[in-house]
């Protein structure tokens, strides 16, 4: 870096709700569009994994178990934006922070004490990495009056918006959620959490064959959708709750599952099951954008499922008049948009622009969000003009 030139860099960590890995990305934002100019995947350690997956609700963890996951997983953060910038082969001093949204523990936006948890302190991050980090960037969108959730829809309208089509983007992670981008820049950008993406899938094949994922959704393929075991799926009223709103792995959970299962009372092939569970999040997601988005023409998916080719096949034959495709058309590969999403919320911050959208989470104004961790770079070697 020259004395005085802009740092753009960011890094954005990211790690969703189905535990799979911490996606990590830097970026370059000096330009219009952002620039991804590395990734890297890290992988959780089966430990950190296993237990992590094993809290299914806030009353199963004690105090000292959260302080000790806050803490490991700060540390794997840590690792993974060290390893990216090892592959990548920046300067950490071209870098000007780290957005990082942490895992979340527990979601519980409704109710009278409504909370949200991401652990993986955002010290141990700032000082194993020397960069600047924002973290916890959910809850002042909560403190506001807002969901918390989910907060990628500003950034998709940032970047993917069209002024000529009416696009929404999909987000299927372990939780499916959508963005509303109108075409029309007076029209308000909206987007909630449709229920499951690919959790309950991960759940069952995991459950029923040992597996971590069902590549490619073949296992499921093979199977047939019990439509009486879809229609008890599509009773839960989470589905028909009008947005904002959002929801979590604790909800759509491995109990969730079990009480369907039981309540069906028949004993299904086990891959009929998984390929009903891919429809219903097919179906969830198109009846949300029939429901709330009816005139979209084009719709763009990111998130991990967008190499499950059930769950694409099955939201074409949901939505035979819309174009789908995946984020890679809109320049950014489809498993690292959320990783982005967050750099770009954490420059945000650092001007002290807003970063949530009202008239998705429901808050009551726009705030700036997260809390800033300076790091040993900003003492040794900023100064005031930089981006
Ligand atoms: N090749 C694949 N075939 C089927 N499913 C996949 C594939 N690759 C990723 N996935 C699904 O995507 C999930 C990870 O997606 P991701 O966007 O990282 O979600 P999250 O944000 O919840 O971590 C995996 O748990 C798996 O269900
Ligand atoms: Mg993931």
């Amino acid at each position: 870096m020259q004395d005085g030139q802009l740092v753009s860099f960011y890094i954005g960590l990211m790690s969703g709700t189905s535990l799979d890995a911490v996606d990590s990305v830097l970026v370059d934002f000096a330009g219009k569009h952002p620039r991804l100019l590395a990734s890297h995947s890290h992988p959780f350690p089966e430990a950190l994994q296993k237990t992590l997956l094993s809290i299914q609700h806030p009353h199963e963890a004690t105090l000292q178990l959260v302080a000790e996951l806050d803490r490991q997983m700060g540390l794997l953060l840590a690792e993974a934006a060290l390893a990216l910038i090892a592959k990548s082969g920046a300067n950490i001093i071209d870098i000007r922070a780290i957005g990082s949204h942490g895992q979340t523990l527990c979601h519980h936006p409704d109710g009278p004490s409504p909370f949200t948890l991401q652990i993986g302190d955002p010290n141990l991050i700032a000082e194993k990495t020397a960069i600047t980090t924002v973290a916890d960037l959910r809850r002042r969108d909560m403190a506001a009056g807002g969901q918390g959730a989910p907060l990628v829809p500003l950034f998709h309208h940032a970047v993917f918006r069209s002024a000529s089509t009416n696009r929404c983007i999909l987000n299927l992670g372990g939780i499916a959620n959508i963005t509303v981008l109108p075409a029309n820049e007076a029209d308000p950008i909206r987007g909630f959490d449709t229920g499951p993406g690919n959790g309950l899938l991960d759940t069952w094949i995991k459950h029923s064959l040992g597996e971590a994922l069902d590549k490619n959704g073949a296992w499921g393929a093979s199977g047939i959708v019990d439509q009486r075991l879809l229609q008890q799926f599509e009773r839960d009223p989470y589905f028909s709750q009008p947005p904002p709103k959002s929801t979590g792995r604790e909800y759509f959970s491995t109990n969730w599952l079990g009480q369907h299962i039981q309540r069906f009372g028949e004993t299904l092939p086990a891959e009929n099951v998984q390929r009903t569970l891919a429809e219903l999040t097919t179906r969830t997601i198109a009846q949300a954008i029939s429901d709330h988005a009816q005139s979209t023409s084009e719709l763009y998916v990111c998130g991990g499922g967008s190499h499950n080719n059930l769950l694409m096949d099955g939201l074409a034959a949901n939505m035979p008049d819309c174009k789908i495709t995946t984020t890679a058309d809109l320049g950014i590969p489809a498993d690292w948009v959320e990783a982005v999403a967050f750099a770009w919320l954490a420059r945000r911050t650092l001007h002290g622009q807003a970063g949530n959208a009202p008239a998705v989470t429901g808050a009551s104004q726009e705030v700036i969000l997260g809390g800033i961790y300076p790091g040993a770079i900003d003492r040794e070697h900023r100064n005031s003009k930089e981006n």
